[in-house]
């Protein structure tokens, strides 16, 4: 008989103070998260269960496939009108059509001029992007690129981390990718990322209760948690109270 010794820790515990946070799909019927009202209040209640105290809302804006605008997201923020929610926002998709509508304006942050922004999950996104973004931070935009552990074609491209951080982005964690909710390849890139200090925030990106139950009843390494703690106190950021 042996014993294999292994410290872990919990959301719970990073949370224990409370947590505001920057990226969920709270608003209902707009994009792939909540469903209804209902849900949504479901939600709220699993993720106040699990310490957080706030949220900001932003659903996908995703030509194509989420066609979110600040209409469609003020009027779901509308429907909910729960104190959890402070505000609305977006994850937008990066690409050229990102630009021509901070041209226009149309762009909602998270806070002052930190914006949420997303690639592809499948396919790596074309050398132009680098353009727009640049184009991005002239206009006084601040970016905040979500769940960069997700993004598995850069798994033996590691150093292209480097660079976007050498480009001044901020790096968003999900919650989900420690707990190994996404599978072995973006939990092993969570990791590589804690390790080197490239984030900045966390985000939980929750769609659905399901997601809710799984940060509730899985371990991380205790190891990450003195990495996570700083991103925790870092969204406070984002706090409106
Ligand atoms: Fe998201």
């Amino acid at each position: 008989m042996f014993w294999i010794s292994k410290k872990t820790a919990t959301y719970s515990e990073a949370w224990k103070n409370g947590f505001v946070d920057i990226h969920n799909h709270l608003l209902p019927g707009i994009d792939d998260g909540s469903k209804s009202v209902a849900q949504t209040e479901a939600m709220i209640q699993g993720m106040q269960e699990l310490g957080i105290t706030e949220a900001i809302a932003t659903p996908h804006t995703y030509p194509g496939l989420w066609n979110n605008n600040s209409e469609t997201i003020s009027a779901a923020f509308k429907t909910v009108a729960h104190p959890f929610i402070t505000k609305s926002s977006s994850e937008y998709f990066a690409d050229a059509y990102l630009l021509e509508r901070a041209e226009k304006q149309q762009l909602i942050p998270l806070k002052d001029d930190f914006l949420l922004i997303e690639f592809a999950i499948m396919s790596e996104p074309v050398d132009a992007i680098m353009d727009v973004l640049f184009e991005l931070k002239l206009k006084g935009y601040r970016l905040v690129l979500a769940h960069p552990e997700r993004y598995s074609y850069w798994e033996k491209k590691l150093n292209i981390f480097e660079q976007l951080k050498s480009f001044d982005l901020d790096f968003q964690l999900n919650a989900l990718s420690v707990v190994g909710y996404y599978g072995p390849t973006c939990k092993k890139m969570a990791e590589y990322l804690l390790e080197n200090d490239y984030y900045d925030f966390l985000g939980t990106d929750f769609h659905t209760l399901e997601q809710i139950a799984f940060a509730k009843n899985h371990l991380f390494a205790e190891k990450y948690l003195k990495k996570i703690m700083p991103l925790v106190e870092a969204n406070q950021f984002f706090s409106t109270k």
